[in-house]
């Protein structure tokens, strides 16, 4: 579903924000992105959702291709993408509920199907109480879940989260946590960025572990690894 080969990032002369990465990531995974600040997590994610090209290399997401994408092809790539963000980057002049109902109209869809479709997203990221809040009348955790809302109204495959849980206490971290996981066991892919360690380590999902634009570790290779030891 997600192809990465040979790819690099050069910033600048000799700045590599990425360098070799291969990866392929398949349905319905789920996968943790960690390293320091600065490794190339941001970076990774957004060459997924084609906010970036690669210099070097090839990103195929979706049957899109980074080589040969028109410009115009590209929002119907992000339709069936998710993207949430540390800074929520909801808009401030408008309610939960219209903020959630905005991903709708840009793609055209009837009034009646948007109610619904906005009313059911919100109960599912408990937040029908709140719908007519603005932004700034609600928490941050409650924010991140309107963003989610958001990303998820259009019912992507793909949902992408660059550190979800970095403004926000550790309660709504947990609620958080909890949605992400309710969202990939319906199906859909979670990739998502962290720099919070310990939330890693306690998990089962895979991980893949960046330093200096770089994959160190990739934790589906274990698995790989496992399965040809257990052939020989
Ligand atoms: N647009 C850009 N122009 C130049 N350099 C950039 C650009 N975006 C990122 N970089 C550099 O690329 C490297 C990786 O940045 P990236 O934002 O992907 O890191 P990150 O792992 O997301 O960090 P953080 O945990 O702080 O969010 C950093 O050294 C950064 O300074
Ligand atoms: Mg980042």
């Amino acid at each position: 579903m997600i192809q990465i080969y040979d790819t690099d990032v050069i910033f600048r002369k000799e700045w590599y924000g990425l360098k070799d990465i291969n990866l392929k990531i398949e349905k319905g995974e789920f996968i943790f992105v960690t390293g320091p600040s600065g490794c190339g997590k941001t970076t990774l994610l957004r060459l997924m959702y084609m906010d970036l090209f690669p210099t070097k290399g090839e990103v195929i997401v979706a049957g899109f291709h980074s080589s040969s994408i028109k410009r115009k092809e590209i929002p119907l790539l992000r339709r069936k993408i998710g993207v949430i963000f540390q800074d929520f980057k909801l808009l401030q002049d408008r309610d939960a509920f219209d903020n959630v109902a905005f991903a709708l109209q840009v793609t055209g869809a009837p009034k009646k199907q948007i109610k619904e479709r906005v009313l059911k997203t919100l109960a599912d990221v408990h937040l029908s109480h709140k719908r007519d809040s603005l932004p700034y009348h609600l928490s941050g955790g409650e924010q991140q879940r309107v963003s989610i809302a958001r990303a998820l109204v259009r019912e992507p495959f793909i949902l992408l989260a660059d550190e979800p849980t970095g403004n926000v206490d550790p309660e709504s971290t947990k609620e958080i946590l909890a949605l992400l996981k309710d969202i990939n066991a319906s199906g859909t892919a979670v990739i998502m960025a962290t720099h919070e360690l310990a939330l890693v380590k306690r998990s089962p999902y895979r991980k893949i572990a960046l330093k200096m634009g770089e994959v160190i570790e990739d934790t589906s290779d274990y698995l790989k690894e496992e399965i040809f030891l257990d052939k020989l």
